[in-house]
């Protein structure tokens, strides 16, 4: 008896010992919570007790390094594995919430295991003023990949030229098509995990330092966008959503799920309405900003962007309405691997102007450097096309400068530098 409960110790023990839970594709993301930062990480194997410590001060991760001054917070998170993959994909996500922060402060902060006593590296971040002033400012791409990367390789793309600017940001919008992992055979996509760490690994540089907001894009939807939900743990009001909403700077964000039923009365078109009616009936100054991965206009040579694509029709008959309805002053997309915007149109006529707008003002994005490389021909320009069109990479600087104004710029990869601006005031309609 003794000798099978001693055997039983040992296989537990070794079992024990090759349980790896080193943490990787660590990043922020913002909660509904201004002053709560959530970090997000994966994990090959599945920990009992997935923990962020987090103080403003530098410390090792052990109750000794804490003092009165500066403790050191620890916060339980959640960790669960992808049950419905099994045999395709390996890990586990893990998410836990630094709460509770001071705007303006730099946080020092591990993730690990608090039972197991693994953690990663130490990393640090500094808190703006979580949207709490009517001041913001966001870089925002679509379509990135492996080919825009830049960090840690020979040439500085658009995550680099982000790096660079990083005190400049409150966060980042990537508008889907993330790290191109998807794979088809015949009618199933699947996923190449491989790809997607990798992706994760390249974007930790900047996810650590500035929360990494994303929407899913038509190359993100493999196993049914569990992959996509897991890793990033938007702040959605359901688990499984593939839409959310938060708030920051005076203005409401909405990103939904353009690779989702959207026809009206659908599940999502029914969320969408409801959440932009609730915020618009109660804040009818508030600056509404609302993004997906496709754009309603668009105006490169590429399908989704020519006006036959029925996908396309079906896509803005269904929703451009809402748009009008509740007064949403700009729509963000990627997509079309292109940068464009209009002026002020809805149903293809242009109303008003950047300074009285009188409909949604669109921005594409879809620049930020992926393996398929750019869309380089464009169709004759519409009438609501307006400023500098490009095929080259890059990324935009959304800045809310305060309650009446938006400023967007366009920095290009191969300059570096800001090569198209435009300011929008507050419109109503
Ligand atoms: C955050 O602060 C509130 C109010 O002081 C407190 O009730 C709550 O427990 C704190 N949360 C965490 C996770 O520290
Ligand atoms: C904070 O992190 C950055 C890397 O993101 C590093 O270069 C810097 O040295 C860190 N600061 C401190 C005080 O550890
Ligand atoms: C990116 O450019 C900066 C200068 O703008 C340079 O210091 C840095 O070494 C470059 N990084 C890479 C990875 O090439
Ligand atoms: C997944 O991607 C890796 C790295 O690019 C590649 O070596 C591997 O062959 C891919 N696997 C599949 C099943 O496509
Ligand atoms: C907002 O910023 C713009 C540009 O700096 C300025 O012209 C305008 O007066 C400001 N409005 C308010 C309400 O502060
Ligand atoms: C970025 O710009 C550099 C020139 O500065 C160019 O060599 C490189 O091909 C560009 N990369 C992409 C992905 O556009
Ligand atoms: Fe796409």
């Amino acid at each position: 008896m003794n000798k099978y409960i001693g055997a039983l110790f040992i296989i537990l023990i070794s079992v024990c010992v090759a349980v790896d839970l080193t943490p990787y594709g660590i990043k922020l993301a913002l909660t509904k919570e201004p002053q709560n930062i959530k970090v997000t990480w994966l994990t090959n194997d599945k920990g009992d007790t997935p923990t962020v410590l987090y103080s403003r001060a530098s410390f090792t991760p052990d109750e000794s390094s804490s003092n009165e001054f500066y403790p050191i917070h620890s916060n339980a998170g959640a960790v669960e594995s992808f049950p419905s993959l099994v045999g395709y994909w390996n890990g586990n996500a893990n998410q836990a919430v630094m709460a509770n922060l001071t705007a303006y402060t730099t946080y020092f902060y591990y993730v690990g295991d608090r039972e197991a006593n693994q953690w990663s590296q130490m990393f640090n971040f500094s808190t703006r003023g979580f949207g709490r002033s009517d001041y913001a400012s966001i870089a925002v791409y679509g379509d990135m990949g492996h080919g825009g990367v830049g960090i840690d390789r020979d040439e500085n793309y658009t995550l680099s030229h982000i790096m660079e600017r990083q005190g400049y940001f409150d966060f980042v919008l990537h508008l889907g098509d993330i790290a191109y992992a998807d794979i088809t055979k015949g009618s199933h996509i699947f996923g190449n995990q491989t790809v997607w760490d990798e992706f994760l690994g390249v974007i930790q540089p900047v996810a650590t330092i500035l929360p990494y907001m994303v929407c899913p894009g038509n190359h993100d939807v493999f196993f049914n966008l569990d992959v996509y939900r897991k890793t990033f743990y938007m702040p959605t009001d359901k688990e499984d959503d593939s839409w959310y909403s938060f708030d920051y700077a005076g203005a409401h964000f909405v990103g939904f799920s353009s690779e989702h039923d959207y026809i009206p009365l659908s599940t999502q078109y029914n969320w969408l309405e409801n959440n932009l009616k609730h915020y618009r009936e109660k804040n009818p100054n508030g600056w509404l900003i609302v993004y997906s991965h496709r754009p309603f206009y668009c105006s490169s040579k590429y399908q989704w962007c020519e006006d036959f694509d029925v996908f396309k029709l079906m896509f803005v008959s269904s929703l451009e309405k809402l748009l009008m309805k509740y007064n949403v002053d700009i729509y963000l997309a990627g997509h079309s691997h292109t940068y464009e915007r209009t002026l002020p149109v809805y149903d293809n006529k242009v109303l008003g102007t950047f300074q009285n707008p009188k409909a949604t003002v669109h921005i594409t994005i879809g620049s930020g450097g992926n393996k398929e490389g750019p869309t380089y021909n464009w169709l004759e320009a519409p009438e609501w096309s307006n400023g500098l069109r490009s095929s080259h990479t890059g990324f935009g600087k959304f800045t809310i400068l305060n309650s009446t104004t938006i400023q967007w710029d366009f920095v290009d990869n191969y300059s570096d530098s800001i090569v198209d601006s435009f300011v929008v005031t507050k419109g109503y309609f």
